[in-house]
């Protein structure tokens, strides 16, 4: 297992490339299931998780072209799925990556079955599917659950009136992607407007799906019998971007976030000018710069627009580091708070109350020997890692392989020090 090791206290400089959005370009690739027709993706993330779903639906039988780096570092992928032969996300995939969950509703749709096993808890939290599971039963589908899979069947999927029972964004995304092939309009209320659902809706459109109201909590799907091929863009990973902004926030520095979309990053933005953050949107990016201590933020974590959890940790490092106390409150995952402890060994002052940590900023944080936990926990700790005097080592750093692109590289080019340790050294 490979760990990063930081030498802290220098400030970011320079200009960083924003990837594709992983939690994007995942759907997408599901997307490809609901045609028979090539589906030509680019500004595909070269990540762990990508390659896990490549590897599901290679399994299913989709013949998948890859040009590796085809631009900007990204990859562009040609999916066919003319040749499906098995209709299985299996459970050692699925254990891996909870988003295997999103060939369900594709699969039922067009081929009017599915096995998929049943995502577990995981580190953040128990994360259930049952809403997926009921707006899929809403729209005609049978679906059991047995030793641990869900079996779906359906002859064809009827348009049907959904409202989920809480804001779900995969939940909200398989039950678009089932709907396109329905017979008849579904109405999905409570529907998550994360700009990754607009951007799979986006996709599904080119392909000839009727979708309106991606963005807003009612999506309307009016069924089509069939979508074809399309050629499209995953658009640029606003975590990502955020996880940069919080990084110079927490060093000091300048950096330009070369693709990053001001007007897809909701409340990360504001909480970052609120803590001292200066930024200016340009036509191709966003130029940040940080001249003084943090100053303490209180965030709550909600749906978007909203405070993204996927930032939460990050903006615990800010404020770890800040002037003042900040509160941060978790109100999207139960257990997403295992970085506090390993921030603690930085040196942070943190205290969990419930779902609310209260970080009291501290001047200085000292390096040290931490884990990462998760994907976004691990950027956490590298931020902390980053500001911190003398050597951080991440270890089991392959939670951020998963869903960022080559953080080490962009780092070092921002002038940070940072190396990647193989196991055993
Ligand atoms: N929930 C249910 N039942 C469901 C679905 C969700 O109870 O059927 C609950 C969840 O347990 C959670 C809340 O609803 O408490 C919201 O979960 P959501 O379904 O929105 O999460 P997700 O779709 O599984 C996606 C991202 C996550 C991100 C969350 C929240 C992808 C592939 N994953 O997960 O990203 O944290 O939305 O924004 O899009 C990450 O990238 O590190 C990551 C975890």
């Amino acid at each position: 297992m490979d760990r990063f090791q930081i030498q802290g206290g220098l400030p970011l400089q320079g200009q960083v490339r924003i990837s594709g959005a992983k939690n994007a370009a995942l759907p997408i690739l599901c997307a490809s299931l609901l045609t028979a027709e090539p589906l030509v993706i680019h500004n595909v993330p070269p990540l762990r998780d990508v390659g896990t779903m490549r590897k599901l639906l290679a399994g299913m039988g989709l013949q998948i072209e890859v040009d590796a780096q085809a631009i900007d570092g990204q990859d562009s992928l040609t999916l066919r799925a003319d040749a499906v032969n098995k209709l299985e996300a299996p459970y050692e995939l699925v254990k891996t990556m909870r988003a295997s969950v999103l060939v369900l509703g594709p699969m039922l749709a067009r081929f009017g079955e599915a096995l998929v096993s049943l995502p577990g808890g995981c580190a953040i939290g128990q994360r259930p599917v049952d809403q997926h599971i009921r707006g899929l039963q809403a729209m005609g589908a049978q679906i059991d659950i047995d030793h641990g899979f869900i079996k779906a069947k359906a002859s064809r999927l009827k348009g049907a009136r959904i409202t989920t029972d809480m804001v779900t964004v995969t939940g909200t995304e398989n039950l678009m992607m089932a709907a396109c092939l329905a017979d008849g309009t579904t109405v999905i209320d409570n529907a998550a407007c994360e700009p990754e659902v607009v951007d799979l809706a986006n996709c599904l459109i080119a392909m000839g799906a009727k979708i309106t109201g991606a963005g807003t909590d009612r999506i309307t799907v009016v069924g089509v019998e069939k979508l074809h091929g399309a050629d499209y863009t995953v658009m640029p990973d606003r975590i990502e971007a955020g996880t940069f902004l919080c990084a110079v926030m927490a060093t000091g520095g300048q950096i330009f976030a070369q693709g990053a979309r001001a007007d897809q990053m909701g409340a990360t933005l504001d909480k970052l000018r609120e803590s001292g953050l200066q930024m200016e949107e340009q036509a191709d990016g966003i130029l940040a710069s940080a001249s003084s201590r943090p100053k303490s933020v209180n965030v709550r974590t909600a749906p978007y627009p909203g405070f993204a959890t996927d930032m939460q940790a990050q903006i615990m490092a800010v404020n770890a580091i800040a002037q003042g106390t900040g509160l941060v409150v978790e109100t999207i995952f139960e257990n997403r708070f295992m970085h506090v402890q390993e921030m603690r060994r930085l040196g942070a002052q943190i205290d969990i109350d419930g779902h609310t940590a209260v970080v009291k900023g501290v001047e200085k944080l000292t390096g040290a020997r931490v884990m990462a936990t998760d994907l976004r926990a691990s950027a956490g700790l590298v931020i902390a890692g980053l500001v911190a005097d003398g050597v951080t080592d991440i270890d089991r750093i392959y939670h951020l392989d998963r869903g960022y692109d080559r953080m080490e590289e962009k780092l070092r080019s921002l002038g940070a020090r940072v190396s990647r340790v193989k196991d055993g050294t």
